[in-house]
């Protein structure tokens, strides 16, 4: 095994380990329970075979779902938890699920769901999985009504973070890790940029542990790892999802900057480090889709789930990021501008 650097995610008896490196594989058998007799892996045709890692004294059954949030489906569960009733796995034996985030999801609501519950495994092969979806416990599918409406906290009983697999990750998917990997930088007030990628990613991964270990089921601070999300959200509703989620998070976050300076909460200079770190060190320079108009925004950020009475936000301040609700229209109008007005 070549080095890794492993994060724990602690929650009492139910804590685990995250691996993060080149050539990290081998690390899953060791994150399987003893008792497991049958490992299920849950893939996707597009990821490569050679990111499954191997399994000795097992039998293994491999379960391939669709790709796209189209196939993040109840169907899709009910047939994984079909397939793994006919592979004979029970509740000693374990789900290892090898994707991107929309993999690590399924898989994770299956496990939690067949026999009530079975271990699962995460192989994380996007950069977002790696550093947000396949550590913390979250798992779900898409309803009609609304995007991961359905699921269950599941933690995982360990995660690897397999980075040779970013070598053939598209593009555009790397571009969603980076979207959400700008938005660690504001939560923890940190340059990342000085590490190098394996401990940037490391870094990410002990940031959001730490916030699931001191909030599992988002009472409080786990609401933060939604910044730059509640605009991310309205665009990819307003673009019926052909902006990428990263690409929106991008936006957002610079959205977020302003209107916590139209508020009076940070100043200037913080409004053009979000611009450094988003466009600068990232490299996500998205501008707004055309034709969507202020007015369009706002009715889809009142759509978002987190929003209670009034739109929610999270921002900013001298002293770190905080929910904010209850902002007057005219300030969420005028921060908007503002955007446009830099963007072009
Ligand atoms: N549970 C959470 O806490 C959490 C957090 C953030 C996002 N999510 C979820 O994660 C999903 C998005 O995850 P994602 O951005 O990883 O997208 P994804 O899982 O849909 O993957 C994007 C595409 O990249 C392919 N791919 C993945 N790894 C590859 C590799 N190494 N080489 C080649 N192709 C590869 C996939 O097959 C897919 O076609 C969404 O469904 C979102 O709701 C969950």
């Amino acid at each position: 095994m070549s080095d890794a650097v492993e994060e724990i995610v602690n929650l009492g008896d139910r804590s685990y380990s995250v691996v993060v490196g080149h050539g990290v594989l081998p690390h899953a058998q060791n994150m399987i329970p003893s008792s497991a007799r049958r490992v299920a892996i849950v893939t996707q045709d597009g990821i490569p075979t050679k990111y499954i890692p191997s399994f000795a004294g097992v039998d293994v059954s491999t379960h391939i779902i669709g790709a796209g949030e189209s196939h993040k489906t109840l169907s899709t569960i009910e047939r994984l938890c079909r397939e793994f009733s006919q592979a004979g796995l029970t509740r000693g034996d374990v789900v290892v699920a090898v994707g991107g985030g929309m993999v690590t999801d399924v898989a994770g609501f299956a496990a939690a769901s067949y026999h009530r519950g079975i271990p699962v495994v995460h192989v994380a092969t996007s950069l977002l999985a790696m550093i947000d979806a396949a550590v913390g416990g979250k798992t779900g599918v898409n309803i009609a009504e609304g995007k991961n409406l359905v699921g269950a906290y599941w933690q995982p009983h360990g995660v690897v973070c397999e980075m040779d697999a970013l070598d053939t990750l598209p593009e555009r998917e790397m571009r969603c890790g980076l979207g959400e990997m700008a938005k660690y930088h504001f939560i923890v007030r940190e340059d990342l940029s000085s590490l190098s990628m394996v401990d940037r990613i490391a870094r990410c991964v002990r940031i959001k542990a730490d916030i699931v270990s001191a909030d599992e089921r988002e009472g409080g601070i786990r609401a933060l790892l939604n910044y730059g999300h509640t605009l991310a959200h309205a665009l990819e509703i307003a673009t019926d999802f052909s902006i990428a989620h990263g690409e929106a998070v991008a936006v957002g976050l610079l959205y977020a900057a302003h209107l916590a300076n139209r508020m009076g909460r940070i100043d200037e200079a913080r409004v053009d480090e979000h611009y450094e770190v988003v466009h600068g060190l990232y490299g996500l320079r998205h501008a707004l889709p055309n034709g969507i108009t202020p007015d369009q925004l706002i009715i889809d950020m009142g759509r978002d789930k987190k929003a209670i009475d009034s739109i929610t936000f999270v921002l900013d301040s001298a002293t770190g990021l905080e929910v904010v609700t209850g902002i007057s229209d005219t300030k969420i109008r005028e921060a908007l501008t503002d955007l446009m007005t830099r963007l072009g």
